[in-house]
């Protein structure tokens, strides 16, 4: 990031998958070495945003800027090489082949063998594991080896999309807690998750999304203390841990 401008910002981003909008009016930032919540309930349009990000939405109006160039005129592809990594929800690894394989057949990685020394030093669980079939893990081991892929190749910013969903709730605080150290290796994260309180947690500032648009923007501890974000959430059938106490 050069100065105070933002590694990512959307302006007016408006988007869909056909003629109907999803996605409205959406203005949101993402600084160098931040991370960023977009939290939201089910089907507000938390995935759709990740996805206009990456390129993936069918339609697309208004601006994405990263790192100076104008997104939206760019490819999907050319995502990685212009230093932005996704893990979708599903189907973020190989199965079939190893937890090293996984890592080595990432794209645009300079110097896989040092990379990879790298990534076993920032997830020191995966080096024992590297010869083991990634199908074959637990559902933490496997969110571990998709963010080590991710990251092989240097990205600066990481899309997250709901990467506690799968997990048991004692190994969704250590996916999170992993997440938390991804801003030391240089990389911002675009959180996106339900599970609004345990991600507002670890993160700088937040998003939250109702029908598409952006409701509540703030600091991660203002949205907290937010007793808007308990309206909000209130009986859209959320997980135990985003609904208020009563
Ligand atoms: N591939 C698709 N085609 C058409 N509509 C979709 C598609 N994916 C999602 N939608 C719709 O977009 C809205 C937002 O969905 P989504 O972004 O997946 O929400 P979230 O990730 O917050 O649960 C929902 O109404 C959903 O039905
Ligand atoms: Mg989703």
């Amino acid at each position: 990031m050069n100065g105070s401008q933002p590694l990512l910002a959307t302006r007016d981003l408006t988007g869909g998958y056909g003629e109907i909008d999803i996605l409205t009016g959406i203005e949101m930032t993402v600084a160098a070495r931040e991370i960023v919540t977009i939290a939201g309930t089910n089907g507000s349009g938390k995935s759709t945003l990740a996805k206009a990000v990456m390129g993936f939405l069918p339609r697309t109006a208004g601006t994405i800027r990263f790192d100076g160039i104008d997104l939206l005129a760019q490819p999907a592809e050319k995502r990685l090489a212009l230093g932005i990594a996704y893990v979708p929800q599903v189907a973020n690894i190989f199965p079939s082949l190893s937890v090293e394989e996984n890592l080595l057949v990432i794209e645009n990685v300079a110097d896989r063998r040092a990379r990879l020394e790298a990534m076993y030093a920032h997830f020191p669980a995966l080096k024992p594991l590297r010869r083991r079939r990634a199908g074959s893990l637990s559902g933490g081991e496997r969110q571990q080896v998709a963010f080590a892929r991710t990251l092989m190749p240097e990205p600066k910013l990481m899309v997250l999309d709901e990467p506690t969903a799968a997990l048991s709730p004692a190994i969704v605080s250590k996916i999170l807690a992993l997440i938390r150290t991804l801003p030391e290796a240089g990389v911002a994260v675009l959180l996106v998750e339900q599970r609004a309180r345990e991600a507002l947690a670890i993160s700088d500032r937040g998003y939250i999304l109702d029908q598409g648009r952006i409701v509540l923007a703030d600091t991660a501890a203002a949205l907290l203390s937010d007793t808007r974000m308990a309206e909000l959430y209130l009986g859209h059938g959320l997980t135990e841990s985003d609904k208020a106490p009563s």
